[in-house]
């Protein structure tokens, strides 16, 4: 089994939604795919209640120890790849996550926030001596120039060529990341045919190649309910007890 962490300190800079997205690519090439939530805000947790689909199983783990214990049991279990999502900031469940990793994903929006933010995450990741790339994320089109300076600063950061470790291609911001989100679904279930689900398709055999798989990618989906369009949203909208705000959304998109 190979283990993904996505770490960084910086908040909604795309841990959660990228291990869902990656998480569907994966199980798409072939992959039995586990998700490990260790934050305790639940976005996979309450993703995962929307999702009108039994598959991925998601599981919570907030415990250092669990993680621990948890990520050398799950191979065990016929798992191929896990894919753990960790909450903002230096938690000891992420320490343990990382510790555990075959390779780390550290996300970045191209701003010298996020950017600066990645230092201490990095600082663990080399303590363990894993293998990382940064994903640079929610990048506006167009954005040339703050892409290739965004690059240079995170070489710098981690004294090394960027184009080793930013991975390719990086994610453009598309509401089709966010709408995917709000119905249960991966970007590649909801805009299958969209730019963003081909970005994270090609993110997915870029972060295989780098566990040195051979790229099992097709196209065809293994898991014929994964494809099937959902009619989940006027159904789910119609969910009297639901009083959060994705419940709210949907009400909104289901009257559109
Ligand atoms: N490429 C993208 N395009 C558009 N929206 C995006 C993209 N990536 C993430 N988002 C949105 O940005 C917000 C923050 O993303 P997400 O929750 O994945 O970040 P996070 O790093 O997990 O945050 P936290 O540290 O709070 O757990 C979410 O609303 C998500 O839908
Ligand atoms: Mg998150």
């Amino acid at each position: 089994m190979q283990t993904i962490v996505l770490a960084t300190q910086k908040g909604g800079a795309g841990k959660s939604t990228l291990a869902i997205s990656l998480a569907l690519a994966a199980i798409r090439a072939g992959h039995n795919v586990r998700l490990i939530e260790t934050d305790t805000q639940g976005t996979l947790s309450n993703w995962k209640r929307r999702r009108p689909y039994a598959a991925p199983i998601v599981e919570p783990i907030y415990a250092a120890r669990e993680v621990e214990q948890r990520l050398q049991s799950l191979g065990r279990e016929g798992v191929t790849v896990t894919i753990v999502d960790t909450a903002g900031g230096i938690t000891a469940a992420t320490n343990s996550a990382i510790r555990y990793a075959d390779f780390c994903l550290i996300p970045a929006r191209p701003s010298i926030a996020d950017i600066e933010a990645t230092a201490a995450t990095l600082s663990v990741v080399r303590a363990w001596r894993k293998p990382f790339a940064y994903v640079l994320n929610q990048t506006p089109i167009r954005s040339a120039a703050r892409l290739a300076g965004a690059e240079n600063l995170l070489g710098d950061e981690a004294a090394l060529d960027a184009a080793d470790i930013v991975a390719r291609p990086v994610i453009v911001m598309r509401n089709d990341h966010q709408d995917a989100l709000i119905a249960g679904l991966a970007v590649c279930e909801h805009a299958p045919g969209g730019k963003s689900a081909e970005e994270i398709r090609a993110l997915w055999q870029w972060v295989d190649a780098r566990l040195g798989n051979a790229s099992t990618a097709r196209d065809a989906p293994i898991v014929k309910e994964l494809v099937e369009t959902p009619k989940i949203l006027p159904a789910m909208a119609a969910l009297p007890s639901v009083a959060n705000d994705s419940a709210r959304f949907l009400r909104v998109l289901a009257r559109t």
